[in-house]
């Protein structure tokens, strides 16, 4: 279990930093509980990981309040959002089991909006800030928006937000608070610790407790947290910064932006294009876009090659060109859900021992044998067979087939080779079975 979850604070008491803003909340929430709160709403706004959520439900759990969670993300809940509100505002005492609560005895609902700065406006429709509005005009139940970006949510049609709602600034947590959480967290699962490497998290999290207490708990396996494994947290860290620099380059709406955010990345191009290589398809979901993606990767992995073979560096800046810029131009469509990358362990392994091109060139060997093509050829479409095979039954008659060893079939598709091997056997069999019955 996640100790982000395991230790989400339950009471505001337990929430560690911004005592102000928790103030602020709980003389907001009395109010209402007095029914005399002159702002119906409240909005939550600041940095990732500093309690906002947490402190909204916790605050709803000490006074006792029912939650509802609308998600403000999703265009489909929008209208329901606005009937779910508007009965629940004006008939006031209908719960969302269907019983009847009366507010006078104070059971109040907390309507809650998360990441509410992800509302967008469409004109002419009701959009989702004008639909808040409008809600917050009506409702009888105290609302409380949550957003990391005020101005984003305050923009346009959010003027009027700010003036009907009452705003509550969560700050970065202080470095000792983070420290002394942390030390409770090592504590309640028995773990021996050098207080250094606790003061080292909680500096760099930089006011973040959610960032702090997931770097404690990756370092925490064996029970004993010493110096030496600060490095580990060093790899962490910059895996995000390569997802980061990935996730730009993907973005990236014209060539040169892409390029330099390439260049930000500082990793080779060796290794950068696996990176490329293993995220593309979970990005780029349309077949087109990705089919001219991996034309500038094959056209990039050309150029890597040749800088080995001749061990001209200076054609590195041509890989990195192409597998950037190239793959950033080949959308035409925008691709803006969150995508969770992958890390592209066994290949980044690979890559470093001369086997892996070894093993490309045996891949080669075998595909150019039924597609009466070239070897050289297969390798420049390589990419667009390996999103092929991300669809299992492809890859097990292809293996099946081709008699694809365990190592080629991991060059391929990385972890699920295994499951696909398998099944690539089953049929393997079956095939000869068949055999013995064809008399032909
Ligand atoms: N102030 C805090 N006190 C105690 N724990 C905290 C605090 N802030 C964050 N945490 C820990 O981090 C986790 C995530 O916090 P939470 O979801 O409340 O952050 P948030 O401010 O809503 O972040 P985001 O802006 O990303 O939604 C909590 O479950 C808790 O374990
Ligand atoms: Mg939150």
């Amino acid at each position: 279990m996640n100790w982000t979850d395991k230790y989400r604070p339950k009471h505001l008491k337990d929430v560690i930093g911004n005592s102000e803003a928790k103030e602020e909340l709980i003389r907001w929430a009395k109010s209402w509980q007095k029914g005399i709160s002159e702002k119906k709403a409240v909005i939550l706004y600041g940095k990732p990981g500093t309690g906002k959520t947490s402190s909204v439900y916790a605050l709803a759990n000490d006074f006792n309040w029912e939650i509802i969670e609308l998600n403000a993300s999703d265009e489909r809940n929008r209208e329901i959002l606005r009937k779910i509100v508007l009965a629940g505002a004006v008939n006031e005492t209908l719960g969302i089991d269907g019983k009847y609560v009366s507010s006078k005895e104070g059971a109040k609902r907390l309507i809650v909006l998360d990441e509410a700065d992800n509302l967008y406006e469409k004109e002419g429709d009701f959009g989702g800030k004008r639909t808040i509005v409008e809600i917050i005009r009506i409702t009888k139940q105290p609302i409380i928006l949550i957003a990391n970006d005020y101005y984003e949510l305050t923009k346009g049609g959010g003027t009027e937000l700010k003036k009907l709602c009452k705003s509550i600034a969560f700050k970065k947590v202080d470095e000792m608070e983070i420290v002394s959480i942390l030390k409770k967290i090592c504590r309640a699962e028995n773990i021996e610790t050098d207080e250094r490497v606790l003061y080292h998290i909680a500096h760099r999290c930089d006011g973040d407790v959610r960032s702090a207490i997931n770097d404690l708990q990756s370092i925490s396996y064996n029970k004993r947290i010493t110096i030496d494994m600060l490095s580990n947290i060093g790899r962490r860290e910059r895996e995000k910064e390569i997802f980061t620099g990935l996730r730009n380059i993907f973005r990236a709406l014209d060539l040169k932006t892409a390029i330099k955010e390439a260049r930000q990345i500082d990793e080779s191009p060796d290794n950068l294009i696996l990176w490329i290589d293993e995220n593309l398809p979970l990005e780029y979901k349309n077949a087109d876009d990705l089919t001219r993606a991996y034309k500038f990767l094959s056209k990039s992995d050309v150029f890597l090659g040749r800088v080995h073979r001749r061990q001209y560096y200076g054609l590195w800046s041509y890989a990195s060109e192409l597998m950037s810029g190239g793959v950033a131009v080949s959308k035409r469509h925008s691709y803006r859900e969150f995508t969770k990358y992958n890390f592209p362990e066994w290949l980044l392994r690979m890559s470093k021992s001369r086997e892996y091109r070894q093993i490309k060139l045996q891949i080669a060997k075998k595909f150019s044998s039924i597609m009466h093509c070239s070897k050289r050829k297969v390798l420049e479409i390589l990419p667009i067979i390996k999103y092929l095979f991300l669809k299992d039954d492809f890859a097990i008659l292809l293996t099946s087939k081709l008699n694809l060893t365990q190592t080629e079939l991991e060059f391929m598709i990385g972890d699920r080779a295994k499951k696909i091997l398998e099944q690539a056997e089953e049929i393997k069999k079956m095939d000869k079975q068949a055999l013995l019955f064809d008399f032909e």
